[in-house]
């Protein structure tokens, strides 16, 4: 939502997700999914089961990465293209890497060289890409629910890569994938985002996964960081951060998003180091075995201290990296299987 305001949907069953009857149930691992998605645009709606079945995927896929072998004929003859809005280095490069992994054609689509910048709308893009039989289609872009107006244009399965303050659901997916590995369940955990909550879609998609698979989820931040009403999603708010990272298991720093932010919000970023800005006095607040978590890109000196990010035993920025590769396959795949079924 433009004013970084949140609101749980009431539909049990969001659009992106195809009605039980409509396909036969599939299994991943050894969970049974009855509603494999159509496309990918946020973590909102999605059931423990359908969450627990992509992280099981996932994790497939990181015994597969690290084996050093390839599945290269699952997206065989498939066309993936990246049509990124805004700057990325993660999410970007981890699905061409994921698609490659598996064998499909990834094309970068550049829109800084593309006919947008000639005036071309969304729409008109949508039609182009339509026509070249993409099959899988990442989006990122500034404006909340973009990835889901072109998900209604276009034949391929679309990926939302974030839009806007809305959604980062594959973020949401990796980062629940981290914690998976080093807990082992993502229930009962203590997780404090902190931060930039407001202007976070990367905050969003997680406190979605996060609640549903019963974590505790506590949000950090000044009140003009926090977006109103956000209780309703399930967590605590915490302008204190001591109070705030009290007997949490898990730290998430989050970027604080100059570029989406009105004027004034915080006074300069020195002082919100100084209340905000994790560092390692902050993260003794925590679980003495608390792990550190930050979505990329960080500012350091500003929301993490680099001594705090680069903790080998506490920081689990590097995996987050590594297991985005692992989702993102997981995600392709499952979108694929889904499209051939459709075929
Ligand atoms: N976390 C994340 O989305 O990073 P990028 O902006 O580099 O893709």
């Amino acid at each position: 939502m433009a004013d970084g305001s949140i609101a749980r949907g009431s539909a049990p069953w969001p659009c992106f997700l195809v009605p039980a009857n409509v396909c036969p149930p599939y299994t991943v691992g050894t969970r049974i999914l009855n509603n494999p998605p159509r496309h990918l645009l946020q973590i909102e709606g999605l059931l423990p089961p359908q969450i627990g079945a992509m992280l099981d995927l996932a994790e497939s896929y990181v015994l597969l990465n690290r084996s050093g072998k390839t599945q290269r004929d699952l997206l065989r003859g498939r066309t993936l293209i990246n049509l990124f809005f805004e700057d990325s280095t993660r999410t970007r490069t981890s699905f061409e890497l994921a698609g490659k992994r598996l064998g499909a054609d990834v094309i970068n689509m550049s829109v800084s060289t593309s006919s947008v910048n000639k005036g071309e709308t969304l729409l008109d893009t949508a039609a182009t890409l339509n026509a070249m039989h993409c099959d899988l289609l990442v989006v990122r872009h500034d404006q909340s629910g973009a990835p889901a107006l072109l998900a209604q244009k276009v034949d391929a399965a679309v990926i939302n890569a974030g839009d806007g303050t809305h959604e980062h659901p594959t973020q949401a997916l990796l980062d629940a994938l981290t914690i998976r590995r080093r807990r082992g369940a993502l229930a009962g955990l203590v997780v404090a985002i902190c931060g930039d909550v407001l202007h976070s879609r990367v905050a969003r998609s997680n406190i979605h996964l996060l609640t549903t698979m019963g974590s505790r989820v506590r949000v950090v931040g000044p009140p003009t960081l926090i977006p109103p009403a956000v209780e309703r999603l399930g967590v605590t708010v915490f302008h204190d951060m001591k109070a705030g990272l009290e007997g949490a298991d898990i730290v998430m720093a989050l970027r604080l998003q100059k570029e989406r932010m009105a004027r004034g919000l915080v006074p300069s970023a020195r002082e919100f180091f100084r209340f905000y800005g994790l560092d390692a006095a902050k993260l003794a607040w925590a679980k003495p075995d608390a792990l550190v978590m930050h979505p990329g890109p960080m500012n350091r000196g500003v929301e993490i201290d680099s001594a705090v990010a680069d903790d080998p035993v506490r920081s689990l920025i590097r995996e987050q990296v590594e297991m985005g590769v692992a989702v993102r396959m997981a995600v392709l795949d499952l979108l694929a299987r889904q499209a051939r079924r459709n075929d």
